[in-house]
């Protein structure tokens, strides 16, 4: 496929996503599209902040862990990072993989993958940097991994619980068909206290209400939809039955936008549903990572409990 077709079939395919969550039942929109540059940006910015728990504890997990992991083969052969998020993390793996040839950041968002690739090229010179620009929710059968080299895929902030359950399942079996000998890093935040949720993902400083509302300016930059962004609230719920944070923008009134030539209407009170972020008991992330054949080899917590970060091997 040529450049000009994949990009066209690419706009096209979100315009078509967006309206068909948006004539939904439960009005929902895909959190990838979260991620265009300004939403890359203000993630980054939501990760530094003191409410947002779960970076830092990451960070202090890998930090603590960072040379066992050096037993996984392939931090001796290629590194790939779905998600190319914070850039402080991939460091601490980095800095202890020493003999690493190749780095391969996969991310959605082009331009926040190139800045993220120079920096690492910049801090380490001889290794290989390959950023790869795509959307790991789909196969990943085409990625440049040569079949010599021994592969750890590193998948931290939690994103694997962005995803529903069966969705996760799928995206491992995914990851583990491309690479069926590798090893994974995976970071999955725990069940905990509700209020420490709540704060985390909607801080006073209001950096996640800016990056869940970017979505609808995304939209009427990109799809000449007509938001009017005073209208739309920023709202973080705990759904205990799904083990999950629901983030949702809420209609402050009745109603009634257009985009893509369609007209939506909304309630007084209805909401989009723009996110979910799932919390997983050791139980429940085992469960997950076997349905997608994967087998726990390892699971690193904090000394609070709060986050754990997995290693898991293909079965
Ligand atoms: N993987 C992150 C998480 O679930 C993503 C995230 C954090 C997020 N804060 C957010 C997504 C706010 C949407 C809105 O913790």
């Amino acid at each position: 496929m040529n450049k000009h077709v994949s990009s066209f079939s690419k706009d096209d395919a979100f315009e078509t996503d967006i309206l068909t969550g948006l004539k939904a039942p439960q009005k929902t929109i895909s959190s990838k599209w979260l991620y265009d540059d300004v939403g890359s940006h203000l993630f980054e910015a939501i990760t530094g902040l003191d409410a947002y728990y779960p970076t830092r504890t990451e960070l202090s997990i890998l930090e603590q862990n960072a040379k066992k992991y050096l037993r996984l083969p392939g931090a001796h052969g290629a590194m790939v990072e779905l998600g190319s998020g914070s850039s402080r993390k991939t460091n601490v793996l980095l800095s202890a993989f020493q003999d690493l040839s190749v780095y391969m950041p996969v991310d959605i968002s082009a331009n926040h993958l190139k800045e993220a690739a120079e920096k690492v090229r910049r801090a380490y010179p001889s290794l290989a940097v390959v950023p790869v620009t795509a959307d790991f929710t789909g196969p990943l059968d085409h990625l440049p991994l040569l079949p010599e080299l021994p592969v750890v895929v590193f998948f931290p902030g939690s994103t694997i619980g962005n995803f529903e359950r069966a969705e996760a399942a799928q995206l491992l079996r995914n990851i583990r068909t491309a690479m069926p000998e590798a090893t994974m890093i995976v970071g999955v935040d725990q069940p905990k206290d509700e209020a420490m949720l709540i704060e985390a993902y909607d801080d006073p400083a209001g950096v996640t209400a800016a990056f869940n509302q970017n979505l609808l300016q995304r939209l009427n930059r990109e799809l000449g939809a007509t938001f009017d962004l005073e209208t739309f609230a920023h709202e973080a719920v705990w759904n205990t039955k799904e083990s999950r944070i629901e983030m949702h923008l809420v209609s402050l009134r009745s109603q009634e936008i257009t985009i893509g030539g369609e007209r939506v209407s909304f309630r007084e009170g209805e909401t989009i549903h723009t996110e979910n972020s799932h919390k997983y008991s050791e139980e429940a992330f085992t469960e997950i990572a076997g349905q997608g054949g994967w087998r726990v080899l390892d699971r690193d917590t904090d000394e609070g409990g709060l986050f754990s970060v997995y290693t898991l091997q293909a079965v």
